[in-house]
């Protein structure tokens, strides 16, 4: 954990020694550096609404499609936790931004829980409580002279709108998600990034693809895919037009890992391209480019005729529709935590992953490589390839890093490998930005509390700031005073 001594500055990073790591297999080298950041360049943290507020019924909150999945299926969170209290954020947010900003943080990232505002999630019953609380939670973020980065989706669907339309794989969700917004952006004045979704590869993949996280579904993530990009669209063109006077800027926030080929044949070669376009192209060549990547036209056909059926999964995107998606951004948000191998596998159909064998790419990784403790591999080459290839693919847009980090199990206070990974990520992305020419601007680490991670509870630590409560209820062990607790 952070102690009070090492606040981020731009030249925080001048103390580093440098260090080479090796990865055997391939001979990747990666150099640690010790360079200063741009003049204005962001550090921040990131949370999300639904990981740290708690409060999940109070003050006119309605039920969202992650309240109903815990509740409903206890065991499919490891330990049956939940994320009724979590940590407490409701009603401990001042703690949190003042936390934030004794790490001389710039930048501090949240998100509104839809159902605070709405909470059947469409208009009628529009929550004042809850619009209050977001009002305050940014005057607060700002009174510290940190930019306040508002995500307005992360994760948190209202439960009666997956009930009554099936959530994001109904077009109608468009509509209903700008009215939302609307309500939302005309009520936070102060904000100075927005973002509309974060990771829609993991809300359509696993979410209604398979199944592993709320709502549950299946076998629909390529309707949640064209759902998902028209909403961000239909947002992103709202905000312009309605809110002409508006400086802050809007984007989409997608998760970008790296895939790099297993071995030189192109075969592997063209298999890390498919993969790395069914991940990310398929939400930002939409955006960036019009239309849905070549390769994932291509692989979903190939499909279609393996599985002998009359109609792609993939939806069709009318030229119109093209036209609406095509260049609503103002800078691309990228949450970046793993690297793995892509090898060819485009005549497989069946088993592994859903991802896998829709790209119909095997996915590997080194056993040497470094391993959160969530299982994902993290390389430092990769997190400096994934960059460079945004960069080139997407015509070098302006980016904001608004996730990357490191999870351990928490039997420890020390934070020793947070501190050691947060350094290479760092080294990474300032090779990207002096070495590669990409323009990123800014970079918050994922997260600013140990907090409920999803289908893995509290069993995963990610933050800089842990809980005392959480550690003396359930592993016994003391403050450390080289460590920050919040009681
Ligand atoms: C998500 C966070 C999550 C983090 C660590 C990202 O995919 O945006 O909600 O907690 O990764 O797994």
């Amino acid at each position: 954990m952070f102690s009070a001594n090492d606040c981020i500055t731009n030249s925080w990073f001048l103390s580093i020694t440098t260090a080479v790591i090796i990865f055997c297999n391939l001979c990747y080298a990666f150099e640690e550096n010790n360079g200063s950041f741009p003049e204005g360049f962001f550090f921040g943290a990131s949370t999300s609404a639904y990981q740290i507020e708690g409060a999940w019924n109070i003050d006119g909150k309605g039920e969202n499609i992650w309240d109903h999945f815990i509740h409903e299926n206890p065991m499919r969170i490891v330990n049956n936790d939940n994320a009724d209290v979590a940590c407490d954020s409701y009603h401990k947010y001042k703690e949190d931004v003042f936390l934030a900003a004794s790490l001389g943080f710039s930048a501090y990232r949240i998100s509104i829980s839809w159902t605070r505002i709405l909470p059947s999630g469409y208009m009628g019953i529009v929550n004042e409580v809850g619009l209050k609380y977001y009002e305050d939670l940014i005057d607060e973020i700002v009174k510290y002279n940190m930019k306040a980065v508002v995500t307005l989706y992360h994760f948190d669907l209202p439960q009666q709108l997956q009930k009554d339309f099936g959530g994001w794989t109904n077009p109608k969700l468009i509509d209903i998600f700008v009215d939302y917004s609307r309500i939302v952006i005309e009520r936070l004045e102060k904000v100075d990034y927005w973002i509309t979704l974060n990771e829609p590869k993991v809300i359509c993949n696993y979410g209604y693809g398979s199944g592993e996280i709320a709502p549950g579904l299946k076998y629909q993530e390529f309707e949640c895919a064209k759902v998902v990009i028209m909403s961000h669209a239909a947002v992103y063109r709202m905000y312009k037009n309605e809110f002409p006077n508006r400086k802050a800027k809007m984007a989409i926030n997608l998760d970008c890992e790296w895939f790099e080929p297993k071995t030189t044949s192109s075969k592997d070669i063209a298999a890390a391209q498919r993969i790395l376009e069914f991940e990310i192209g398929i939400f930002a060549h939409p955006i960036f480019k019009g239309g849905w990547p070549k390769a994932v036209k291509e692989r979903m056909e190939k499909r279609r005729l393996m599985e002998n059926s009359a109609i792609s999964q993939l939806p069709k995107l009318t030229e119109k529709e093209i036209e609406f998606i095509n260049g609503t951004f103002d800078f691309l948000g990228v949450n970046h935590y793993v690297t793995q191998y892509a090898e060819d596998d485009s005549e497989n159909n069946v088993g592994r992953k859903r991802n896998e064998i829709n790209a119909g790419v095997l996915v590997t990784v080194d056993p040497p490589w470094n391993k959160n403790s969530l299982g994902s591999t993290v390389a430092m080459w990769g997190a400096r390839n994934v960059f460079k290839w945004l960069k080139e693919t997407y015509n070098n847009p302006e980016i904001f890093i608004c996730e990357y980090g490191y999870s351990d199990n928490g039997t420890t206070l020390e934070d020793n490998e947070r501190i050691r990974f947060s350094r290479m990520y760092l080294s990474a992305f300032h090779d990207a930005i002096y070495k590669d020419e990409v323009r990123i601007f800014g970079a918050m680490t994922w997260s600013l509390l140990d907090n409920f991670e999803w289908t893995s509870g509290y069993s995963s630590h990610f933050g800089l700031f842990t809980s005392i409560k959480m550690i003396l209820t359930k592993r016994g062990f003391r403050r450390s005073q080289h460590s920050f607790s919040r009681s």
